[in-house]
């Protein structure tokens, strides 16, 4: 299915939009569907992307506040004002690393958990706090956190088996806190016109394990792993006008996995 958005009317021309972790295998996904509808985006990460395009690449580690509050400086300085922020960035695990091969709950090493949720909370908080202030200001604004089918329900941990690996906790625990972020976010800032919504996506098929596939297969009704591009249009919606009157969800999109 090839799934174009370029004569959908989101209306995001000119937006001024963040990303973060804009150079990753997702983001980078994002990062491209924005600038296909002409909107100015900020990819904010530690590393460039391999792929080149058109957004503007800010290296920075969102878990230092102090480089946070560099960035905003350069938007005050430059009068731009930011429309929308997505908090993509997390730590994810490649099975391939053989370092890692000690995820079990028992083993689980606690700077680990500490740097897990040092990325995918902390900086996601800091991220809402610091960027989410100059929208509230200017009383306008859509923050749209990345979450995870594991951000609703645990990690069936046998279609792992395959690969001697371990779906971490604190995978589970940043995903499930980024959408009570995401009620947070929603409700305090709403009278400042920010809406906040989460998406809650399944795992993107990217060439994983032949084994793995099959399992997790048969936990999803509609039996397969999702396309990079099939969260754009739910990207798009949440973060254009289109989604005016929704503001504290997370849209679970994930083949129906959840359900069952
Ligand atoms: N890929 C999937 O199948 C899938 C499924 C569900 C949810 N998600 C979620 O989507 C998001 C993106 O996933 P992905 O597969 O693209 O991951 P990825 O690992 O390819 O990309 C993550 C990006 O974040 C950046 N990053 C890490 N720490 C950072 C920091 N401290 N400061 C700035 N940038 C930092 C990395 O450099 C990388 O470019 C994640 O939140 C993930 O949990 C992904």
């Amino acid at each position: 299915m090839n799934i174009k958005l370029n004569n959908t009317n989101f209306n995001l021309k000119d937006k001024n939009v963040i990303i973060t972790g804009g150079s990753g295998f997702l983001g980078n996904q994002l990062v491209n569907t924005f600038l296909n509808q002409k909107s100015n985006v900020y990819n904010i990460d530690l590393f460039p992307s391999k792929k080149k395009n058109k957004s503007k690449f800010i290296k920075t580690d969102i878990t230092d506040e102090n480089s946070l509050k560099k960035v905003l400086k350069y938007f005050l300085k430059k009068k731009i004002k930011l429309d929308i922020l997505i908090n993509n960035a997390s730590n994810n695990y490649n099975p391939k690393n053989k370092k890692l091969s000690k995820l079990t709950l028992e083993d689980f090493s606690n700077d680990l958990w500490e740097n897990d949720l040092t990325v995918g909370l902390k900086g996601s908080y800091l991220c809402t706090k610091i960027f989410g202030t100059h929208m509230s200001k200017n009383k306008k604004g859509v923050i749209l956190n990345i979450s995870s089918d594991l951000g609703v329900i645990a990690p069936d941990q046998r279609i792992y088996r395959s690969m001697n690996f371990t779906k971490p906790v604190s995978y589970s625990v940043v995903k499930h806190g980024l959408i009570g972020l995401t009620k947070y976010t929603a409700s305090y800032w709403a009278k400042k016109n920010i809406r906040c919504n989460a998406i809650a996506p399944g795992g993107i098929f990217n060439n994983q394990n032949r084994l793995f596939v099959k399992e997790l297969n048969k936990l999803i009704p509609l039996g397969r792993m999702a396309k990079s591009n099939e969260y754009n249009a739910l990207v798009m919606f949440l973060c254009s006008d289109m989604s005016s009157y929704i503001t504290g969800t997370t849209i679970i999109a994930d083949g129906g996995r959840s359900i069952i």
